[in-house]
């Protein structure tokens, strides 16, 4: 059966020490209970080789929070797949929409990225949500399947096994204002449906698509609730050890 996970993404937030420190709590938070659910922590790439040296992988995942498009060589700046797989970073986020917003990543693009991810053995946290606009239009089915269609189509059943969907109603991050249980769910199971019309149902109910969008220890018990509501990737409430364990101890 497909896992509960609860992922944070830390955006670009905390030095490297301010992180090793953050990355060090939660690992003591999760010693001191048996969470029901796996935990990921993603992670600014300079920060990710220290940290995966750090805490037991095994017990807190460490997630790169974007990779290149591109295999190696003349791209400046740019940090490659295989690079994050090197770190001993076990995930990858991709497709989230401040990358798509602010850094013009297209679908094309993330395609690229997420066969690059796949054949460096790097899981891959996809995200995909509407903007208000497309929802106020009664587009936000079609936006979303669309961005699944279009970035994620052309993989096996068996690639699959490695991707993490991640519901983030572009509206809901970082504004303090959650998509009902409701919503959410209703979601959910759109996309759950989406994967299964393609891949099947056995692919589809092994597939964990997760929640985003100002989620709190306060409302993270009723989302979670939801049958197609696999756990929740987490930004501001990520960045505090005891906020981030309220989430996880939702479970
Ligand atoms: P917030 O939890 O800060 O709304 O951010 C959600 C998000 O974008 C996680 O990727």
């Amino acid at each position: 059966m497909r896992k509960n996970i609860v992922a944070g993404n830390w955006k670009m937030n905390k030095t490297l020490q301010e992180g090793v420190e953050l990355a060090k709590g939660v690992e003591a938070a999760l010693n001191e209970r048996t969470p029901n659910c796996d935990v990921i922590i993603g992670t600014p790439f300079i920060h990710l080789a220290t940290i995966a040296a750090t805490v037991d992988t095994k017990k807190l995942g460490v997630s790169a929070e974007n990779c290149a498009d591109k295999v190696s060589g003349a791209y400046t700046g740019e940090v490659s797949a295989a690079m994050v797989a090197s770190t001993g970073a076990e995930y990858v986020i991709l497709g989230h929409s401040e990358r798509r917003a602010y850094y013009g990543e297209t679908a094309e693009i993330l395609k690229e990225k997420v066969l690059l991810a796949l054949a460096n053995n790097l899981k891959v946290i996809f995200c995909i949500g509407e903007v208000l606009e497309e929802r106020e239009a009664g587009k936000e089915f079609d936006v979303v399947k669309a961005q699944i269609e279009e970035s994620l189509f052309n993989l096996s059943a068996e690639d699959w096994s490695k991707i993490i969907l991640a519901y983030e109603p572009v509206w809901a991050i970082g504004t303090g204002k959650t998509a009902t249980a409701e919503q959410a769910q209703e979601m959910h199971a759109f996309i759950r449906k989406t994967v299964a019309e393609k891949y099947g149902e056995e692919v589809a109910e092994a597939t964990s698509i997760l929640y985003g969008g100002s989620c709190k220890p306060s409302n993270a018990k009723e989302l979670f609730a939801n049958k197609d509501v696999d756990g929740g990737l987490i930004g501001g409430a990520s960045l505090d050890v005891e906020q981030f364990m309220g989430i996880v101890d939702a479970f």
